[in-house]
């Protein structure tokens, strides 16, 4: 992409002066605001993304880490196509939420999946059968580590959160082993679970300490509370989740992002004796819809998605993301993260990043973060390179000057 097209006429394309009129700051997802404005996406395919412009950048954001394959697999195209013609939602479970749950299943070791249409709902779904499986209500989470927009899961005191929520909650500091038992000893026998991200994206993307993650393990069996770890992210980050890497089994996972194969998904899985709290013929039961939720066509895309990326895959991808961070450690970059994800921590202004990056031909989170797909060659991850380290570089300079 040219250096020439400056942000400044992408806060006055006429399509950005549309979409202010009808949304506030002209979107929908907060964290794809960029100031001044967006830039539109007009089509993608493998690595790479068109905007209104038709400048053409490498995709390292692949929608906040979901794109495992980048866009447009000819393999999932061409199977959601023919799908069009029979329909794409029934009053009525269909195969393809069977055959999604069995390779899951298969590949990761947790027993049942419950499907819905986004991380948070899978988030909302696994804190509703902890406190249905074990009757109690107090949620320990960690501070800074994102799991969604519930209200239970944001900040404390992010407005329009009521105060009642708080009051079965317990927020602990990102590793604090103290704090952690201090909470469990506080919360008593009225706590039911225990969530955590084991590479917390917002937080900064640094990996849990191995021994914390057991403690946590221990502590809730222990105490007859369940755990639950948000996979939404890092499943890609291994075959099993990236709770395997720490040689625990927890009692629930969330899942989302790349088992949707491109289209909107989430899902909650664990044990089967935890699952059957939905079970409908239970005399006591929690009920739980969603119109869409396991609808065909994700579910399709999904499974496709995920059969093309077994152990070899996530192992090639992570190896690339490994090189990729040493090259940029190498070149001066601050830069955090595990295999295939990555993100830039640098003191610097992350929108005047953002578009440093964007007008040198990448991509990236407006946080700072990379996620690689399988779509990248070689080419691509040196481009890739060179871009975020002059891009750092130019920014630090304008910042400091
Ligand atoms: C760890 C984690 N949990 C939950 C979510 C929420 O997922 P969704 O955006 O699909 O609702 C996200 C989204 O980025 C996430 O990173």
């Amino acid at each position: 992409m040219s250096e020439a097209i400056s942000l400044i006429r992408y806060g006055q394309h006429p399509l950005a002066q549309r979409a202010r009129e009808v949304m506030t700051r002209g979107n929908t997802r907060s964290t794809l605001f960029v100031d001044p404005a967006p830039p539109y996406a007009v089509r993608g395919s493998g690595c790479r993304v068109v905007d209104q412009f038709g400048a053409e950048v490498i995709d390292c954001n692949n929608n906040y880490t979901s794109l495992i394959h980048g866009h447009s697999i000819p393999e999932i195209t061409q199977a959601v196509s023919g799908m069009l013609a029979d329909g794409t939602a029934f009053g009525l479970p269909t195969e393809s939420e069977v055959a999604l749950a069995e390779l899951l299943s298969e590949r990761t070791g947790h027993e049942r999946w419950r499907f819905s249409n986004s991380g948070t709902e899978a988030v909302m779904t696994a804190i509703r059968a902890a406190r249905a499986y074990t009757g109690r209500d107090v949620l320990i989470r960690f501070e800074g580590s994102y799991h969604g927009t519930a209200d239970s899961v944001v900040a404390l005191d992010a407005p329009g959160v009521p105060a009642g929520v708080r009051s079965d909650l317990i927020v602990v500091p990102q590793a604090d082993r103290v704090a952690f038992d201090a909470a469990v000893a506080d919360a008593g026998d009225r706590l039911a679970a225990v969530l955590i991200d084991l590479m917390p994206n917002r937080a900064g993307l640094v990996p849990a300490e191995r021994e914390f993650v057991q403690h946590i393990r221990q502590t809730t069996e222990r105490v007859g509370a369940l755990m639950i770890v948000d996979e939404v992210i890092s499943l890609r980050l291994a075959p099993g989740g990236f709770a395997s890497e720490y040689a625990i089994t927890p009692d629930l996972i969330t899942a989302g992002k790349i088992i949707g194969g491109g289209f909107p998904v989430g899902a909650t899985a664990g044990r089967a004796d935890v699952l059957a709290v939905f079970d409908p013929l239970a005399a006591s039961n929690v009920g739980w819809g969603g119109t869409f939720s396991a609808n065909p066509v994700t579910m399709t895309a999904g499974r496709i998605a995920m059969e093309r990326f077994g152990v070899a895959e996530t192992d090639q991808l992570n190896l690339r993301g490994d090189a990729l961070r040493a090259a940029l450690t190498r070149g001066g970059v601050a830069v955090t993260g595990f295999g295939s994800l990555m993100r830039l921590r640098e003191a610097v202004d992350f929108t005047e990043l953002w578009w440093a990056a964007y007008q040198r031909g990448v991509m990236l989170g407006t946080n700072g973060l990379l996620a690689l797909s399988t779509a990248m060659g070689d080419a691509d991850v040196s481009h890739i390179e060179r871009a975020v380290i002059d891009a750092v570089d130019s920014v630090r300079e304008r910042n400091n000057s």
